[in-house]
């Protein structure tokens, strides 16, 4: 056997023939890694399944898979309605985020059923008292510290569990291989085992894998086409709620979110997140602004916070926190070019509030508003919330699923809601429903100022 040197981007999984700073393919830096390639061993993946048969499509019969239901809601709903049995699931997020305590908990959750928690990072001790701290007693929980895959398949085998999660992916090793572990192609070469035993043996996979901020560390990304489902789990270290989004998922739909509450005795799911969301004091308080957005099928109403002040450097700062800071700058030139407001001297910051990442541009509206509001130093009225994504010209544009968010405004005791002009929507009792065509429309009701 000959062994040969490749470089492997970890982002893309492109590869070069020498080391680069820089990956030619995604652009990212720093991102190549070392692979070692045994020439003359047998092709990996080309593994030969016994009896494969050709069928008609027609003829294939369509029942649906049973689904394991997880026992946590807001997973259940992020999976499409439960595990697929089978699936491969991997848990990306960053460290510490609570990766392993999820997994944890939801295996514990699963009272009646077989399950095993594999954990290359780890003791058992180290295990047991972090159950402690979540509450249950499950009866049926088997856990094992254990680097090798060989070994945890094995264990697999014999225990025949329902659900078995990996903790982590750049944990364990296989022997097939010699790259070091949380080399990629260890971190792959084990995906691919796991994926084989996953689908002869019918038994769903959690697998646990860290991402830093930068997307650099070895793996996730390389296994994302690996898998059948990519879930998320984000959020700030330094608030307590936590974001399960699927990023891809072969078995349901990616719109959907779960939320959590980080606790003392492990995560909470989160079923009301909008009166979580909002302070209750916001009383004249200038540069806050609530929208109502949409994460996934799920509406939100999210306190958007703005400070502006006046540049004490050269160079004015902007800095968002949970929303994209380039649609910050666009949001901004729109202010100074259709309102004739001038922020170049100013210093600009964004925040929403709870530490949620926020995708849905509904929003746009409201961080405009805020910004505004900060700058001008006007309280915004609290009994007003509104949605509408912000257009080049100023114009504010449609969204969707306007219907539910007048609901949820409602619900929260809002007395009045703006929406783009236009849009067609089911009037409802005890909120008004107020259409704006433009920024300088929505400006001039709020603030009753002449602009
Ligand atoms: P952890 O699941 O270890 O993160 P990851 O596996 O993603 O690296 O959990 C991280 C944090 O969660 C840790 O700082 C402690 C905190 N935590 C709680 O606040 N409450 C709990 O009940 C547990 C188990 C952890
Ligand atoms: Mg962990």
């Amino acid at each position: 056997m000959k062994a040969t040197v490749t470089y492997v981007c970890s982002n893309c999984g492109a590869k070069a023939s020498q080391m680069l700073g820089r990956c030619p393919v995604c652009g990212e830096w720093g991102t190549m890694v070392e692979e070692v390639i045994q020439t003359g061993a047998p092709a990996k993946g080309v593994r030969q399944r016994s009896g494969s048969v050709v069928q008609k499509l027609q003829d294939v019969s369509v029942t649906e898979d049973q689904r394991l239901d997880m026992h946590c809601s807001e997973l259940n709903r992020v999976l499409g309605g439960g595990l697929v049995p089978g699936s491969l699931v991997l848990l990306g997020g960053e460290p510490g985020i609570g990766k392993s305590t999820l997994a944890l908990q939801v295996l514990m959750q699963l009272q009646s059923a077989v399950t095993l928690y594999a954990s290359g990072e780890e003791s058992v001790k180290q295990i047991k008292l972090r159950s402690e701290r979540i509450n249950g007693n499950p009866e049926n929980l088997y856990i094992v510290a254990e680097t090798s895959l060989e070994k945890i398949l094995e264990h697999a085998k014999s225990l025949k569990p329902e659900v078995v999660v990996v903790d982590s992916i750049q944990t364990i090793g296989t022997e097939a291989i010699e790259a070091t572990i949380g080399s990629l192609s260890q971190v792959r070469e084990c995906a691919a085992r796991i994926l084989q035993f996953a689908k002869e043996t019918n038994t769903p996979f959690i697998i646990v894998g860290h991402i830093t901020k930068e997307g650099s560390l070895a793996g996730p990304k390389v296994l994302e086409h690996i898998v059948d489902t990519v879930l998320q789990f984000e959020g700030d270290q330094h608030y307590m709620y936590r974001v399960l989004r699927a990023q891809k998922n072969r078995f349901g739909s990616t719109s959907e979110i779960g939320i959590f509450e980080m606790q003392q005795d492990g995560l909470r799911e989160v079923t009301n997140p909008s009166e979580l969301l909002l302070s209750s004091n916001r009383d004249g308080l200038s540069g806050i602004s609530i929208a109502v957005a949409v994460e996934g099928v799920r509406p939100l109403l999210i306190e958007v916070q703005a400070l502006t002040s006046s540049a004490a450097y050269g160079t004015p700062q902007r800095s968002s926190t949970g929303f994209d800071s380039r649609r910050l700058n666009m949001l901004l030139a729109v202010l100074e070019k259709r309102i004739g407001f001038k922020l170049l001297t100013k210093d600009v910051f964004l925040n929403i509030a709870g530490g949620l990442k926020v995708n849905d541009p509904a929003i746009d509206l409201a961080v405009l508003v805020a910004v505004l509001s900060s700058s001008m130093d006007i309280a915004l009225p609290t009994d007003c919330c509104m949605t509408g994504e912000v257009g080049l010209a100023g114009e504010i544009r449609p969204v969707n699923r306007i219907d539910q968010r007048i609901g949820e405004a409602r619900k929260l005791g809002f007395s009045r809601i703006l929406i783009p002009a236009g849009q067609k929507y089911q009037p409802a009792k005890g909120i008004q429903v107020i259409e704006v065509a433009r920024v300088t429309d929505a400006v001039r009701l709020l603030f009753k100022q002449s602009n």
